[in-house]
């Protein structure tokens, strides 16, 4: 099985503000997690230093008014982070019920500031005028009006080095203006990973979101990710709810008293990789982070792992030229 250590910097998780090496992950970290609202609290380490809730929620595929409900319920439920994207037509919304939240005391019972949550959108194309990227990059921090973004991302590596590079360079420059805290990349393969390290980046990439679950593990980019101290973070970890009757994934869910979904979140988190399981629905979205109550064991997790058969459930852009 692989390791839930994915690098040297990212050895850490940081738990109710204290900070413990992975190694101590199984010894130490079920018995004080039994909730979602633990899991929920649960920070891993950047190379920047800078920390990300572990687990998020993704708001691919909902419109506006269910992006505005999901994450006041998100928030409520405990979540820290939340996904977005200036392809999802959402980034607004999201800003608006974040803010909503933390001004209305009635529902922020735990005094949660902007800098307790963690906003992240991407860029829908690269390009290759720096004025295009950092243009559109105003706009998402204007539309969530959330003053400023927590991470940004290049949303694939489509364009060609030349946009890849020049918009990367555009990222670098939000992240030196403040109107970014944290850059990294999606959708990048080997040699996209490995054409924007040597190109010697002022802004580290923290973060490459990835499609990648039993069905779909993705060994190859995970380790030049390693490699480069850039951690892994797993989109459509529940592939979709496309293998919830796989009879591998029924079974070990049973075993384990917890629902498919919850098996496929538990196989992210001790692989390390922060994780954005999305529902709009608020019974799902509270229970798929519900998942301090058990642990895989290493052989449940090589079977999981043998489950791989390459599985793309929206697109892959990783082999783009
Ligand atoms: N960077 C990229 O290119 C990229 C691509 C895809 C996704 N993403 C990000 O990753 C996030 C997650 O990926 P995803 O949304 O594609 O897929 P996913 O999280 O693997 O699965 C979401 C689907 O599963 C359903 N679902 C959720 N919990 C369930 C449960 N407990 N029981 C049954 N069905 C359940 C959801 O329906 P309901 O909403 O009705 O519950 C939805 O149809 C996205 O939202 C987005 O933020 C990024």
């Amino acid at each position: 099985m692989t390791s839930p250590i994915q690098s040297s910097h990212a050895n850490f998780f940081i738990f109710n503000n204290v900070q413990l090496p992975f190694s101590a992950y199984h010894q130490n970290t079920l018995h004080i997690m039994s909730n979602s609202s633990e899991m929920l609290s649960r920070r891993i380490k950047l190379a920047n230093g800078m920390a990300m809730p572990q687990i998020q929620l993704g708001l691919y595929m909902m419109s506006g008014s269910e992006t505005s409900r999901a994450v006041k319920w998100a928030l409520s439920a405990g979540y820290r982070g939340f996904d977005s994207a200036q392809w999802y037509h959402n980034e607004r919304e999201a800003g608006q019920a974040i803010r909503d939240f933390i001004a209305d005391a009635k529902s922020n019972t735990t005094n949660l500031t902007r800098e307790d949550v963690h906003f992240t959108t991407k860029l829908r194309e690269n390009s290759t005028s720096y004025d295009v990227v950092r243009k559109s990059i105003k706009k998402s921090v204007d539309a969530c009006g959330l003053g400023y973004i927590d991470l940004f991302l290049l949303h694939s590596p489509y364009g060609g080095p030349d946009a890849r590079l020049t918009s990367w360079r555009a990222v670098e420059d939000a992240v030196r203006d403040g109107e970014v805290k944290m850059a990294g990349v999606s959708n990048f393969g080997v040699d996209h990973i490995e054409e924007l390290m040597a190109s010697n980046p002022r802004v580290h990439p923290v973060v490459n979101q990835i499609e990648v679950h039993p069905f779909n593990t993705q060994t190859a980019i995970r380790e030049v990710c390693a490699k480069h101290d850039i951690v892994i973070e797993a989109y459509a970890p529940l592939a979709r709810a496309m293998r919830f009757r796989n009879g591998t994934i029924v079974a070990l869910a049973r075993k384990h008293g917890c629902t498919p979904a919850q098996l496929m979140v538990r196989w992210t988190i001790q692989n390390g990789f922060i994780t954005l399981p999305k529902s709009a629905r608020r019974d799902r979205l509270v229970a798929n982070a519900d998942v301090g109550g058990f642990e895989i064991s290493q052989q449940d997790m090589e079977k999981m792992d043998g489950l791989d058969e390459g599985l793309v459930t929206d697109w892959d852009p990783t082999d783009a030229p």
